[in-house]
């Protein structure tokens, strides 16, 4: 089946993700929330369940039948993410537990022995805390800082200023792909060749790029890239870092532990090679298989189409939000995705939701893990309505006349 473009066509997809079914507080559920988190269709429900009903083992260490089905399952995931990043080698992929973790593990391995007092990392004002914090963890260990690059009025990034703030000083750019709060789209491309002008590595986190873009990691020029699955349509708790071969060949493990060693003695122990270096103790295994299963069906639907559709929506969502009274709009750069975040005059966001949720419209209100975001613009929370691929005008028709019902019982 391809893309949806009209709501008819979606009804079809829709059937696809039992949740959606659903009655909140004896209304339909409108979901439009999935930038917080996206809802699961039945072939990742299938996959997880029938995982569990007949192949079930622990991977890379059984030569029972089940133990070689369950690790063969499990591997295979690698190539599916290296395909949906156009990753050169599925050995360059590093399984985690999401974004979180990934920029966690190259903060601690690949940078913190690099870093000295004095050097700074270059992130943006729009970074999830994820993107912030740990940088902030190891530059406190040595003295150095974590600087950002300033964010437009309009929620684009101010790249002439991002390549400014590039000095001797700094160590390494973490840059979001697309903001969870803004929707924007950042040029990568452009920052990754500022960067390697001046010899400096760069981290994208692309949690809330990978549900709406066509990623090419190659083309992209970074130099390590990470997701999270739970955003695509796949399990909690799994996700994926690429890093160039040669950067993840030099770095240290992050845990020690199980399956991520070659030789242990009690007079020293070596490491695997990448990527089970970065990968000790039983992971996720069933997680990690229904990650594969999305991400098979993401490709089944069509990346290309599925822009296409959520552009349309997007286009349709964002007129009709900026028609309600008092309703400003926060980010609006051109070819953003649909991620709308916005506060209403005399109305709280949380206030906002509440009413909302009465009605059965899930949306997300609050500083939507970017507190420097926030204050950027002046506010402490907003809401947010985000999009996924089984989102219909009709809701976003039922999003804007909740709003104006919801505004009305506030003021
Ligand atoms: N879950 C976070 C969000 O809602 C990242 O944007």
């Amino acid at each position: 089946m391809n893309a949806p473009t009209k709501d008819a066509e979606v009804v079809d997809l829709r059937g696809q993700f039992p949740i959606l079914q659903r009655q909140i507080h004896g209304k339909p559920l409108v979901y439009l929330d999935s930038a917080n988190t996206a809802q699961k269709p039945q072939a990742v429900i299938d996959a997880v369940s029938e995982h569990y009903r007949l192949h079930n083992a622990n991977v890379a260490r059984a030569v029972h039948t089940l133990g070689e089905e369950s690790t063969a399952a499990y591997e295979a995931v690698r190539g599916k993410i290296a395909g949906l990043i156009n990753a050169p080698d599925a050995q360059q992929i590093v399984y985690t537990r999401g974004t979180t973790e990934a920029i966690n593990l190259v903060a601690r391995s690949y940078l913190r022995p690099r870093l000295r007092e004095g050097d700074e990392i270059l992130v943006t004002e729009m970074e999830h805390h994820a993107n912030i914090v740990p940088w902030q963890l190891i530059a406190a260990e040595v003295g150095a800082k974590v600087v950002a690059a300033p964010v437009l009025d309009d929620g684009s990034l101010d790249l002439a200023r991002l390549g400014e703030m590039i000095n001797e000083r700094t160590r390494l750019i973490g840059v979001v792909h697309v903001s969870n709060v803004l929707g924007t789209v950042n040029p990568i491309e452009q920052i990754s060749a500022l960067a390697r002008g001046a010899g400096v590595p760069v981290l994208v986190d692309g949690s809330q790029a990978v549900p709406h873009l066509a990623v090419d990691v190659q083309a992209l020029g970074c130099d390590f890239y990470c997701f999270t699955g739970h955003k695509l349509y796949g399990p909690t708790a799994t996700g994926a870092l690429w890093g160039r071969a040669e950067l993840l060949a030099q770095m240290p493990p992050f845990m020690g532990g199980g399956e991520m060693i070659d030789r242990v003695s009690f007079d020293g122990t070596t490491f695997a090679a990448p990527p089970h270096r970065f990968e000790a103790g039983t992971p996720n295994i069933t997680g990690m298989i229904g990650l594969g299963a999305a991400i098979d069906w993401l490709q089944q639907l069509g990346v290309a189409q599925l822009r296409t559709h959520e552009a349309e929506l997007g286009a349709y969502a964002a007129a009709a939000l900026q028609a309600v009274p008092g309703l400003r709009m926060i980010g609006s750069a051109a070819g953003k995705v649909p991620v709308f975040s916005f506060v209403i005059d005399g109305a709280h966001a949380h206030d906002l939701a509440m009413i909302l949720d009465q009605e059965g419209i899930a949306v997300r209100s609050g500083h939507h893990c970017a507190h420097p975001l926030m204050q950027r613009f002046g506010v402490s929370a907003t809401l947010r309505a985000s999009l996924g691929v089984y989102n219909t005008r009709a809701e976003i028709d039922l999003l804007v006349a909740g709003l104006e019902r919801a505004r009305g019982m506030l003021a």
